[in-house]
């Protein structure tokens, strides 16, 4: 969407704090022993006591509240009875909706432990939005976010997943531009515009940067089964720095 008043921008910020706080909280309660449907439990009374509803199941009829992926899959995973292990690399996505405006957000973290070669992927994928955010403004190309992360990718030694993008969010959880990818797409000619709400998402691998849907219908995983991690915010384009949602 564009936003049109002060009222777009009061609510969105609304709605994205309350994603924010919701990622932040189910974070903080990461446990060994724990299943993925407890953590997503968690999410879903936190979303519930701000009255705010969850996207994915409003908008698709996802079996949980919230998307928890353990690696390799990357994106949707379905929360359920898997136990969380120490050294696991987590990714928590976040979206909701509240009085028809949705906001959108996601983390990568590893289970209670140090892993060096997770925690520094999970790094340069952080690096990766903060880049893409501030590159984010009116009269841009919205291919040099995709450019910006895919250097910063390269820049620490790892390569983006084609096949995951962000996208334009605001009244929907999807919206026009339906891709903000998180590589240089040459024959991209979208410019940026005032107003525009998009979610950026760059996905961070170590492997050939595809996936594929797993056996359960939702889940997506890497191809070849290499590690990936995931940030995301919800930011509203500005002539100058953008204003981010989901914090
Ligand atoms: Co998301
Ligand atoms: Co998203």
């Amino acid at each position: 969407m564009i936003i049109e008043n002060e009222n777009d921008i009061k609510q969105l910020k609304a709605i994205g704090h309350i994603c924010a706080m919701a990622l932040k909280e189910m974070m903080s309660q990461v446990r060994p022993g724990m299943t993925t449907a407890e953590l997503d439990n968690i999410g879903m009374e936190f979303l519930k006591k701000e009255g705010a509803q969850s996207a994915p199941i409003a908008m698709y009829q996802f079996p949980g509240a919230t998307c928890i992926s353990i690696s390799p899959i990357i994106a949707h995973g379905i929360p359920g009875d898997h136990v969380l292990r120490e050294g696991e690399l987590v990714n928590i996505d976040v979206s909701a909706e509240m009085d028809g405006y949705f906001g959108d957000t996601g983390a990568s973290m590893v289970v209670a432990a140090h892993v060096p070669e997770y925690e520094k992927m999970i790094a340069a994928t952080k690096s990766a939005l903060a880049k893409a955010v501030q590159v984010a403004r009116a009269g841009q190309p919205l291919n040099l976010i995709g450019r910006t992360i895919q250097d910063e990718a390269k820049r620490n030694g790892y390569g983006v997943i084609y096949d995951l993008t962000g996208h334009g969010i605001g009244r929907h959880l999807h919206e026009e531009p339906v891709q903000v990818s998180n590589f240089f797409r040459e024959k991209e000619n979208y410019i940026l515009e005032e107003g525009l709400v998009i979610a950026i998402e760059p996905f961070l691998t170590t492997g050939r940067g595809r996936v594929l849907e797993g056996r359960d219908g939702w889940s997506l995983r890497t191809v070849d089964k290499k590690i990936a991690a995931q940030f995301e915010h919800t930011i509203i384009v500005t002539k100058d720095e953008p204003i981010i949602l989901t914090i």
